[in-house]
């Protein structure tokens, strides 16, 4: 073999895979509609996501951990990154024009941007917030759909309370010992490194599949006195019984992600302290049961799957399950058997 034959064979000369740029690019066909747009709209939201990774990573350096001293419309403490982090999402979609309108965990109403835009967002822009000051893992999760007034009119709720099923698209960000984007477009789920060198995205999982059955649940065992429905207590004494690790970060983004690749079930039911579940349909919900889904798993509030959900309100929030196909189905029989 000669020197520069070998050269190319070793290690150091390995190809960096595909960026997400060029991945995104060569899946365009898939809109023929409206392509460039809707590309341009995940670049712009990967984009916004490398600022805030930058400002996460500083943490600890700058003042920008903390509260603010104000609470958000779910009655959460607005941290200064849920702010920051909602600026920087913001002012990318904005920026980009391809997005109508925008509704986030952070802000009370939606914004219509009053442009040409023909999609909508729904955006929890930092999720885990609470995990910040003390270094966990965190996230992004983000929901696309088209809008549902025509182009030119005002935006109304209407474009904004859409079920679950009409996402054309939806991912999640995961700031964690290396950050990861993770998208659907209702094509299977892709999972793409950061390469902080690079400034790039690079495709690390392709096709991601949920494992039908797993060995993790996770669930704020905290909780327990609080759940009324006893189908879950049951199914949580099921699980220890089989000897089931227990994993909880309190990052929902963490604990999916962890549960996506690993096969397990995250479950936050309603209960007393929260009558209506805690998590967010908009927000947080759909946009992870349109990633599960696409992946083999499943999603539910207990009684139906979370896609199918008619949400009334922006900020609603609901019981979520969510994980591997076989232990959502053990669920839903210690559910109904109650
Ligand atoms: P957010 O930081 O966006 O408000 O979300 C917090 C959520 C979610 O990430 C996590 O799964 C859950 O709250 C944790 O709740 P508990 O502290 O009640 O376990
Ligand atoms: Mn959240
Ligand atoms: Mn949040």
């Amino acid at each position: 073999m000669t020197p520069s034959l070998q050269m190319e064979k070793s290690r150091i000369a390995l190809p960096i895979g595909i960026t997400l740029d060029r991945f995104i690019k060569s899946k365009q066909t898939e809109y023929p509609s409206a392509a460039g747009e809707f590309s341009q709209l995940l670049r712009d939201l990967a984009l916004a996501s490398k600022v805030v990774n930058r400002e996460i990573n500083k943490a600890g350096l700058v003042d920008i951990m903390g509260n603010i001293g104000q609470q958000n419309k779910g009655g959460d403490e607005q941290q200064k990154l849920d702010v920051l982090a909602n600026i920087r999402f913001t002012r990318a979609l904005s920026k980009g024009g391809e997005v109508a309108g925008i509704v986030s965990e952070e802000t009370e109403d939606f914004i219509d941007l009053k442009n040409k835009g023909k999609y909508i967002v729904a955006i929890d822009p930092l999720d885990g917030s609470s995990n910040i000051d003390v270094n966990v893992s965190i996230g992004t999760i983000f929901s696309i759909f088209k809008r549902k007034s025509k182009v030119g009119q005002p935006l109304s709720k209407k474009d904004f309370l859409q079920k679950g099923d009409c996402q054309i698209a939806a991912g999640y960000i995961l700031y964690g010992p290396s950050t990861m984007m993770v998208y659907t477009t209702g094509n299977g789920v892709n999972g793409f490194t950061y390469e902080t060198t690079l400034g790039e995205y690079v495709l690390s999982h392709p096709d991601m599949k949920c494992k039908t059955t797993g060995t993790i649940y996770s669930m704020n065992e905290g909780l327990t006195s609080y759940i009324i429905n006893k189908g879950i207590t049951n199914y949580i004494a099921l699980c220890k019984s089989r000897d089931y690790s227990g994993r909880y970060i309190g990052s929902l983004v963490a604990d999916f992600h962890r549960n996506l690749l690993k096969g397990g079930i995250f479950l936050y039911p309603s209960c007393k302290k929260y009558p209506k579940g805690k998590l967010r349909l908009l927000f947080e919900a759909n946009a992870l049961a349109f990633i599960v889904e696409q992946a083999g798993g499943e999603a539910s509030d207990g009684s139906k799957p979370i896609l199918k959900i008619q949400p009334t309100q922006l900020h609603e929030t609901t019981a979520l399950f969510i994980g591997s196909k076989n232990m959502m189905k053990d669920l839903q029989k210690c559910i109904n058997k109650n």
